[in-house]
């Protein structure tokens, strides 16, 4: 049976995971880490760098590494959490041709799925060299609260890395799937899932027989550890510009010190009560002296500054256990996940909430990552007995007169769904109609996110109010939505073209698929090359240090004079092809190296006198 594996693609950092022998198990990065930083960077060379060692560079790079690029995906450039990002972001954010995000590292400009599956392939990779054979089928986590224009990007990042996504699953799902895994229980549960980036919650319930059923779920998509290290960072810059006068974010090394320092601040303070952030040299006085930056944080200083935060998380629980017709008594459980949910103030808060001490049986880190790779066991393995029903974050409806927002498919709805509609012609031989379908809760249109405008095309001449067209919209499984219209009449489908999307054409996924392949070619060819290389310095190391004792032995004779300059040669040569990478010079080498250390090693350990 072809193995699934489960990647939780987050916001801060990724994890990989696979059902083994039955048991969910976490697949460790080449070194040896469960998890891998969500970072993407290119270096002064050109090289591509994913993970720790992007994030080991990202100080002294700022420029051109990528963190955070969850927050970007599948979202337009005119939105204002894009108008945010360009503001703070160490890296270039510029306007792409669809109205969408591009990120520009150094001389070259990729899309915000090219970059999410920069990280993909790499999780990939992780699986691969663990499993010792390729994967090829994917399940990958998003925000519950992602809409169709988010999933859809994570969709074709998971293309562009080479994985067939085979399903899409909320994160906070996926953790209940772990959660719930092996055990039977019928219960009533929460997931709070308070990430690097996004907040979710989730209210389900767990049935015999391994059924999961979502009854509410909302979210904040722009809600999460980034916010809280804004906060201190911006209490650092203020604090700085009224002590020295100068502003550090003029200066992106800087900044990049800042968010790094903030990060381990604010990590720290969940366990201590006070901690002190130290930088020195941080930036130069405009007298051409060096500033320092040093300043206490406390815990209480942290939880006043993001005060707000949690309280929008208390707020969205609020409402979704109104919408799931709850009483907080009625949740018989909950389950922190996320690395923020380790902060002792959001573990008050949601105790507070609910009544209760939060489960401690999961893995805050780990749990999506298991949740999907157990949803992902599922999928292929018809034995396996369980089912899933999620929910659409989302009402999905369209723009009608006056720009208000018809409902079509109400939030909360359990997916797959379908909901049709009657469209009637208004004007004698109207040929086209135009459709704009939205997601979102406003009853305002334009406050809800355009997903596209569909125009249907080719009707049929009549005189107005006879052409009588049924549209159908649809979830499916993913969450992701697709529309198909039909004559009611002749019963013909009619064709639907699709605008104003600011998703990747077929073309440009197509096209960055190549690309990524061609990086793969490179990095295993790179790898291979590293390791030949490794092999082949060795062999010529063990030479040089035999020669002269070897001269010594042998140079009295033609022969032995003439083994020693063939000898010479090969070395010469092979350091050459090491010089130039050339893998298969290095390889054709590597025989005659061979031949001449074990000749070598012959010489010298034979007794002479
Ligand atoms: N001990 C800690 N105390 C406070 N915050 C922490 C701690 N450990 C990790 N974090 C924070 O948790 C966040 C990362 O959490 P996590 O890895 O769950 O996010 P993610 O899955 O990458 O993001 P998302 O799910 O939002 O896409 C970061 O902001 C990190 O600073
Ligand atoms: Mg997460």
């Amino acid at each position: 049976m072809e193995r699934v594996i489960g990647i939780d693609l987050g916001t801060t950092n990724s994890c990989v995971a696979i059902v083994e022998d039955g048991v969910p198990t976490v697949i460790p990065n080449r070194g040896g880490y469960k998890t891998t930083p969500s970072m993407v960077a290119v270096t002064e060379a050109g090289k591509r760098l994913v993970g720790h060692i992007a994030k080991r560079q990202a100080i002294t790079n700022a420029e051109n590494t990528v963190y955070a690029a969850k927050r970007l995906i599948g979202r337009k450039w005119s939105s204002p959490q894009v108008k945010n990002a360009v503001l703070t972001a160490s890296y270039k954010i510029i306007e792409g041709p669809h109205g969408d995000v591009r990120i520009q590292l150094r001389d070259k400009t990729y899309s915000v799925p090219e970059i999410s599956a920069m990280v993909l392939q790499e999780m990939k990779v992780c699986a691969e060299d663990y499993l010792s054979e390729p994967v090829s089928k994917a399940v990958v986590t998003v925000p519950a609260y992602f809409n169709d224009t988010q999933r859809q990007a994570t969709k074709d990042a998971g293309q562009i890395a080479g994985l067939d996504v085979i399903r899409i699953v909320n994160e906070p799902t996926a953790a209940a799937l772990a959660y719930g895994f092996g055990k039977t229980m019928e219960k009533t549960i929460a997931v709070f899932d308070l990430g690097g980036g996004t907040f979710d919650i989730s209210v389900l319930e767990i049935g015999a027989g391994g059924v999961f059923k979502v009854i509410a779920t909302a979210g904040d998509t722009f809600l999460g550890g980034e916010d809280f290290d804004a906060r201190i960072i911006d209490w650092l810059v203020q604090g700085f510009k009224d002590q020295h006068g100068v502003d550090l974010r003029q200066d992106r090394m800087a900044l990049q010190r800042l968010k790094d320092a903030a990060e381990k601040a604010k990590c720290e303070l969940s366990t201590v009560t006070e901690t002190e952030i130290n930088l020195p040299f941080i930036i130069s006085s405009g007298r051409n002296e060096a500033l320092h930056l040093q300043r206490v944080l406390t815990r209480s200083t942290l939880e006043s500054l993001c005060e707000d935060l949690v309280e929008r998380c208390i707020e969205i629980c609020k409402q979704t256990l109104e919408d799931a017709r709850l009483d907080r008594d009625e949740v018989e459980d909950v389950v922190l996940v996320g690395g923020m949910t380790r902060m002792p103030r959001v573990q008050d808060s949601v105790k507070e909430f609910f009544g209760r001490e939060p489960s401690k049986g999961v893995h805050p880190d780990e749990v999506v990552a298991l949740g999907a790779a157990v949803q992902g066991s599922a999928l292929v393995d018809e034995t396996k007995q369980m089912i899933l029903l999620d929910v659409t974050p989302h009402a999905l409806g369209i723009m009608t007169f006056g720009s208000n927002f018809e409902e079509l498919i109400p939030q909360n709805t359990t997916v797959p769904t379908a909901r049709s509609k009657i469209f009637t012609t208004s004007r004698d031989r109207q040929t086209a109609v135009k459709i704009l379908v939205m997601q979102g809760e406003h009853q305002k249109a334009t406050e809800n996110e355009l997903l596209g405008e569909f125009i249907l095309t080719g009707l049929r001449s009549a005189p107005k109010g006879q052409v009588e067209i049924e549209v159908t919209f649809e979830i499916n499984s993913d969450g992701i939505v697709s529309v198909s219209a039909k004559d009611l009449e002749n019963g013909q489908q009619q064709s639907i073209q699709v605008t104003a999307s600011s998703g990747l054409t077929k073309e440009e996924v197509g096209r960055m698929m190549e690309d990524a392949k061609e990086y793969m070619v490179e990095r295993q060819s790179s790898d291979e090359f590293e390791g030949l290389k490794q092999e082949a310095e060795k062999l010529i190391g063990d030479i040089e240090r035999m020669f002269p004792q070897v001269e010594q032995i042998v140079a009295s004779s033609d022969f032995g004079r003439d083994a020693i300059g063939k000898a010479r040669g090969i070395v010469e040569k092979a350091r050459a092809a090491i010089v130039k990478r050339d893998s298969a010079a290095v390889k054709e080498h590597m025989e005659s190296l061979a031949r001449t250390h074990r000749m070598f090693k012959g010489v010298v350990s034979r007794p002479h006198g």
